[in-house]
């Protein structure tokens, strides 16, 4: 529970005392067109309005609660913080599951007393339960915002669900925390959304999982800032046919997540599910001449000052008719967490809206939401931004 799911709990309650309007979140203020062509506000459409209903609660391994949280994610003014902290001071985090192969430089103030993995599955699956059935919610979806994991690659615990277990029984290392959440979470018969670039969407077992227990399942890193950017622009230059030879993309931050990410084991999570984006919207083998040639080269920086307010530098390297050399840059001042949290807003309520529609697994379709798109087994990845939302109001459409 750190700056992205208590900036998302907050901004709930500003907008649920009327306090400020939910903006960046489609499920609030998008439309749709219906086979008829007819508009429809989403909210509308799909009963997206009644945020009173919806409930939080999460877990931590250094603070107890949302309050205290927010104060020291250091997104919202102390001002706004006033406001809403009595409802923040109520959203209760309990200990979590840590492991410090993967997260190495947090000091943990609470985690589970279970030592082995098996038994931190089943004590979680039963802190779900029991959330969901103490709030009285009809239905629930697991947020997974932690920390940045160190980046291991798969390995034959993941194969199938069989393996899974026998490696949680046997503390096997290569399970990672954020993968026993997210077991738990289906063992629980609740959907999962990771919005981190945590090895999760990947692992063949959890896939099966999910779709055994009857769950969606979707992720990977919410594409919150520098990379929506990237899939923007790439999008359009590709469509008018102009050639890119270099993409450059550096940022500085200075929020807990960019602390994590100093460790390189840390930061190559993040390299990858940043790093595959431009592939298939700048396609080399379609367009050998105008591609072939990118080199695409991304650095984040850990520095304090900035806090949550992320800076971002693109390179373009671009070339037109005649091969002439062009350059584009980009420096976008954002705010990390004000882009995540209504992104995190949709997706509990789209992932719910599915879990009813009797959606299952890996939920390629809500891909516009994420860095590094989860698709199923053969499924072609889509970056490009516009067709993303095209994909999205598609299956919405479907529902209508
Ligand atoms: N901030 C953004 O805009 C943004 C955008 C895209 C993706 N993300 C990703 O979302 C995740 C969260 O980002 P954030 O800015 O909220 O980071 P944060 O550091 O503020 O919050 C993460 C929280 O997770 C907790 N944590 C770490 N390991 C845990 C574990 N095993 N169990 C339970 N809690 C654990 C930490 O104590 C911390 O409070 C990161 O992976 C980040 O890369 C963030």
């Amino acid at each position: 529970m750190g700056a992205v799911a208590t900036t998302l709990m907050a901004g709930v309650e500003f907008s649920r005392r009327g306090l400020r309007e939910p903006i960046g979140a489609f499920t609030q203020t998008g439309w749709i067109t219906n086979a008829n062509g007819e508009r429809r506000r989403v909210v509308d459409a799909f009963g997206f309005g009644d945020l009173q209903r919806v409930v939080f609660g999460g877990v931590d391994l250094i603070e107890n609660n949302a309050l205290d949280a927010a104060r020291t994610a250091g997104v919202l003014s102390a001002e706004d913080l006033a406001l809403v902290a009595d409802y923040l001071a109520t959203v209760k985090a309990g200990p979590g599951v840590h492991d410090a192969i993967y997260v190495r430089t947090l000091e943990t103030m609470q985690t589970l007393p279970e030592t082995n993995k098996y038994a931190q599955a089943e004590a979680m699956t039963r802190v779900f339960r029991d959330f969901f059935a103490r709030e009285g919610c009809a239905s629930g979806v697991v947020l997974l915002t932690l920390s940045t994991e160190a980046w291991r690659p798969l390995a034959p615990c993941h194969a199938d669900e069989a393996a899974f277990i026998a490696g949680l029984k046997a503390n096997d290392p290569e399970i990672s925390p954020s993968q026993i959440y997210a077991w738990a979470a289906f063992e629980a018969g609740y959907p999962v959304v990771n919005c981190t670039p945590n090895v999760l969407l990947e692992v063949p077992a959890l896939q099966a999982r999910a779709v055994a227990r009857g769950v969606p399942f979707a992720g990977s890193d919410l594409k919150s800032g520098q990379t929506l950017l990237k899939t923007v622009v790439a999008g359009g230059l590709a469509k008018r046919l102009l050639g890119v030879n270099g993409w450059f993309s550096t940022n500085i931050l200075g929020n807990r997540d960019g602390f994590v990410l100093d460790v390189p084991e840390n930061f190559r999570a993040k390299e990858i599910s940043k790093g595959g984006v431009l592939e298939d919207i700048l396609d080399a083998k379609e367009q050998p001449v105008l591609y072939k040639d990118l080199v695409h080269q991304i650095h984040i920086n850990y520095f304090p000052p900035k806090g949550d307010n992320k800076e971002s530098w693109d390179s373009i390297q671009l070339f037109g008719w005649l091969g002439y050399a062009m350059e584009i840059k980009i420096n976008f001042q954002c705010r990390d967490s004000i882009l995540a949290a209504p992104l995190v807003l949709d997706l509990a309520l789209l992932m719910d809206l599915a879990a009813r529609k009797g959606e299952t697994g890996i939920q390629s379709w809500l891909g516009g939401y994420f860095k590094s798109p989860a698709g199923r087994p053969g499924e072609a990845v889509i970056n490009d931004f516009s067709l993303q939302i095209e994909i999205i109001e598609n299956k919405l459409r479907s529902w209508l």
